[in-house]
């Protein structure tokens, strides 16, 4: 009997906020619909976070509603505030996401608040998130360095993952934001968190801005992680790196694991075809 490792697609939060162009709502649902259909377990659907701050996203009310739920398939949408976890809770949102950083610039920048504020701002809607029976979710961005002040601190990223840990998250994803982690930076920051938080409720959210996201998910697998984050096709890039790949592909996470042994359930050719199917929506060649 061969190990389980997950895959958490975050195609259609963490990638379609970072093209430039923005789907219409109905292409959304497709996607969304076209993941869960491949067998991944979880698929990040879209984030109740300021219109302004994400327009692409910004139909998040209309997108969620519309999806044809599959049963077994979890759908957490990114909440920055109560205000966000109101309209997650009135579109029919089964699990939601929250999300700092481990750099304080960043945290100011991206969610205008500090980290402290945000932990605070979290409080209440992981309470509410638990007594609705919701899956719940923490990120901590810019683990592996911040756009802003580049080095990050590996105790920083512990403290915010113990925190977020302390407020009663199922599961915890550390980014590496940017992707400028090297495979010998995982066990130095992933360490002081492992010594916290068990690693079956962690997971790595890799991006392959500096192509190094696959070598860098083998370290943790190495540490006992084995849930990751990608999105179909590399979908998305970074802001801070114009023109830069995506978060890694999951269809390259699955049929690299699958490669190592562990069983994922999910059909990468299928994947692969939902990841090209949403870049032919955005005409953008696949990478
Ligand atoms: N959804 C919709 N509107 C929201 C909202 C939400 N989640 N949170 C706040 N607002 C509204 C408030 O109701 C208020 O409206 P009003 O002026 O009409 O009363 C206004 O926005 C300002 O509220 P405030 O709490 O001061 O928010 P802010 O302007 O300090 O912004 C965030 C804070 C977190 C809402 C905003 O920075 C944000 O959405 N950031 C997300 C960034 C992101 O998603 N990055 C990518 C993911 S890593
Ligand atoms: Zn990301």
């Amino acid at each position: 009997m061969s190990a389980r490792a997950t895959v958490v697609e975050v195609g259609p939060r963490d990638g379609l906020q970072n093209e430039p162009v923005t789907l219409p709502a109905e292409a959304k649902v497709r996607f969304i619909e076209l993941l869960a259909d491949t067998g991944l377990t979880v698929v990040e659907a879209t984030s109740f976070v300021h219109p302004a701050a994400v327009p692409q996203l910004a139909d998040a009310d209309q997108v969620l509603p519309a999806v044809h739920r599959r049963a077994g398939v979890r759908y957490p949408v990114l909440v920055p505030n109560m205000r966000g976890f109101e309209r997650a809770l009135a579109a029919g949102a089964d699990a939601v996401a929250v999300f700092t950083a481990a750099s304080e610039r960043f945290s100011q920048a991206n969610i205008r608040m500090t980290i402290a504020q945000s932990l605070e701002a979290f409080e209440p809607v992981l309470a509410a998130a638990r007594e609705h029976g919701m899956w719940t979710r923490g990120y901590v961005s810019t683990a592996f360095g911040c756009p802003y002040k580049g080095a990050v601190e590996p105790s920083a990223v512990a403290d915010v993952a113990a925190a977020l840990d302390r407020l009663g998250c199922d599961q915890i994803s550390i980014g590496d934001t940017i992707g400028v982690a090297l495979p010998g930076d995982v066990p130095r920051v992933l360490g002081p968190v492992l010594d916290r938080i068990q690693p079956g409720r962690l997971a790595l959210h890799l991006h392959d801005t500096g192509g190094r996201a696959l070598e860098n998910a083998a370290a943790g697998l190495e540490l006992g992680i084995t849930t990751f984050d990608g999105s179909a096709s590399g979908l998305g890039g970074c802001p801070f790196a114009p023109g830069a790949p995506g978060n890694v592909a999951s269809e390259a996470l699955v049929r690299w694991l699958h490669g190592q042994g562990y069983e994922t359930g999910v059909d990468p050719d299928a994947l692969a075809e939902a990841g090209a199917w949403v870049r032919e929506q955005l005409a953008t060649p696949p990478r």
